[in-house]
């Protein structure tokens, strides 16, 4: 799949743009079930809400660690996926920085305060920051299941300062978020924010410094949604004092090769012999 130019543009103007249907219900399908499986492991990669519901599994796409996913693996690697990242950022060797699912849990999932990413990822090394996420809409998301605002053009704005906030009480870690006057001021004078709703299936790609935010899933359906950062090989990070982990600042920057658009399939076809064959033992 190739962008438009006109697609292209509506990136670098608004900081962000969305592909209904990019991936099929079978494909939705083969990603869910392997988060199923993710989410009864217990690891360090995996960070819970207070209540107990899982929020983020982190790391997915390597062939190693507790939650590899041979599935979101191949997700990383499409055709669908991958061209649309080179042309966005402007290079065919890019790497994969991190990726996580955010499994907004019915009625228990919380949300996001307005922030950039690169307001996370600034004290990481990368010399410029032009990185961009691609997100996988992996449920119906409309705005009650806690979907993501995104704040057109804001990634004009530059890198703003931000803080540690600790006051969401449902989250065991302090988020990172833009001060509140601050972004008071931006919503006063910026286009209203767009709510990033879609099908399971829709890609979405944005700006590491587009200012976004999400609520509470007030439904009663979960919101999952598969977020896969890219990053240019030749924008790796220097060497920092205490680097973060490799889960969320990884270190394996070896570009990215485009691979099969069945893959995601295969790999659960595999994964589902693997286990009748298990069962079958
Ligand atoms: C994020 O901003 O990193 C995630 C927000 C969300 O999943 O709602
Ligand atoms: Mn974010």
């Amino acid at each position: 799949m190739e962008l438009t130019k006109q697609q292209i543009a509506d990136y670098h103007r608004d900081g962000f743009i969305v592909i209904p249907n990019c991936f099929s219900t079978e494909e939705v399908h083969a990603l869910r079930r392997d988060t199923e499986r993710l989410s009864a492991i217990q690891a360090d990669s995996v960070f819970r809400e207070r209540t107990g519901a899982i929020r983020s599994i982190f790391r997915v796409h390597e062939e190693d660690g507790p939650v590899a996913s041979p599935q979101y693996r191949a997700l990383t690697r499409t055709p669908r996926m991958l061209r649309p990242v080179m042309q966005t950022l402007g290079s065919d060797e890019v790497y994969i920085a991190h990726t996580k699912v955010n499994t907004k849990s019915a009625l228990e999932g919380t949300g996001w305060l307005w922030h950039q990413d690169f307001g996370y990822w600034v004290h990481d090394g990368y010399p410029e920051n032009d990185m961009l996420t691609a997100m996988v809409m992996l449920s119906d998301t409309q705005e009650i299941h806690g979907s993501l605002y995104m704040i057109p053009g804001s990634h004009k704005l530059g890198l703003v300062e931000h803080y540690y906030d600790d006051s969401q009480a449902a989250y065991q870690l302090p988020q990172r978020a833009v001060q509140r006057e601050h972004i008071k001021k931006i919503l006063e004078t910026s286009g209203a924010p767009v709510p990033v709703v879609g099908r399971a299936g829709t890609l979405v790609l944005f700006h590491c410094l587009t200012i976004h935010g999400s609520g509470v899933n007030m439904s009663a359906e979960n919101r999952w949604q598969a977020y896969i950062t890219y990053n240019r090989v030749a924008n790796r990070p220097r060497e920092v004092e205490k680097p973060r982990g490799d889960f969320v600042r990884s270190t394996n920057w070896a570009p990215v090769p485009i691979e099969s658009d069945d893959g995601i399939l295969s790999a659960g076809k595999r994964c589902e012999e693997r286990e009748t064959s298990v069962e079958g033992n």
